[in-house]
C-alpha cells in the first residue's frame, strides 16, 4: 500500500495536533449549545472518531452517507443521500464534519438539505481544504489543513474505496489513478 504513495503530505502526528486544536476551539464555541456532530460517511469516519474525543463538552453524534464520486477522482456533480440522519435536528446546533472540501458541491447540497430541517444552527468543520478546486461559494467555519490540487488518500480518504486505513495523508502516484 505504501508503495502506491508518491509522498507523505501530512504525518499522523501532524494530523493529531491539528485535530486537537479543532476540538479545543469547538469545545469553547459550543459550551452553551446543543451540539450534534454529523459525520459524512465514509471519508470523515476517521476524523470524526478523533475529533469527537478532542471535544470536551457534552455532544451527540449522527451519520449521513452521500455519494458524489463513484470511483473517479473528480466530482460527478450529482449528490445522492445513501443514508439519512436518525433524528429530527430541530433545536440542535449541527456541526457537519467532513473529510475534505473540494469542489464544495457535496457540502453545498447537504447544507441546503439540513438547513430546511430547522436546526438551531449549522456549521461546517472540514479537516482538509482544497480551495483551488472550489466550484460553488461555500465556506468552512472550522478547517484544519490546506491541500494543493493533488489527489490525496489516507486518514479515511479513499481512491476507489482503498487506502482509507493509511494513518497519514499521502499523495497517490499518478499511475495508480
Ligand atoms: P466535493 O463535493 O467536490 O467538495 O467533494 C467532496 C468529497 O470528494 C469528499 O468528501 C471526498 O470523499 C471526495 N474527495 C475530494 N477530493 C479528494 C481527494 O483528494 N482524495 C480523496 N477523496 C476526495
Ligand atoms: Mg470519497
Amino acid at each position: 500500500m505504501n508503495n502506491d504513495i508518491s509522498k507523505v503530505l501530512y504525518s499522523e502526528e501532524h494530523i493529531a495536533e491539528i485535530v486537537k486544536e479543532l476540538g479545543t476551539k469547538i469545545s469553547e464555541d459550543y459550551k452553551d449549545k446543543n451540539l450534534l456532530m454529523v459525520s459524512v460517511l465514509k471519508g470523515s469516519v476517521v476524523f470524526m472518531s478523533d475529533l469527537m474525543r478532542a471535544v470536551t463538552i457534552p455532544c451527540e453524534i449522527d451519520f449521513m452517507a452521500v455519494s458524489s464520486y463513484g470511483d473517479k477522482t473528480k466530482s460527478s456533480g450529482t449528490v445522492r443521500i445513501l443514508k439519512d440522519l436518525d433524528r429530527d435536528i430541530s433545536g440542535y446546533d449541527v456541526l457537519l464534519v467532513e473529510d475534505i472540501l473540494d469542489s464544495g458541491k457535496t457540502l453545498n447540497y447537504l447544507m441546503d438539505v439540513l438547513y430546511a430541517r430547522n436546526p438551531a444552527s449549522i456549521r461546517i468543520c472540514t479537516l482538509f481544504d482544497k480551495p483551488d478546486r472550489r466550484e460553488v461559494d461555500i465556506y468552512a467555519d472550522y478547517k484544519g489543513l490546506l491541500v494543493p490540487d493533488e489527489f490525496i488518500v489516507g486518514y479515511g480518504l479513499d481512491f476507489a474505496e482503498k487506502y482509507r486505513n493509511l494513518p497519514y495523508i499521502g499523495v497517490l502516484k499518478e499511475e495508480k489513478h
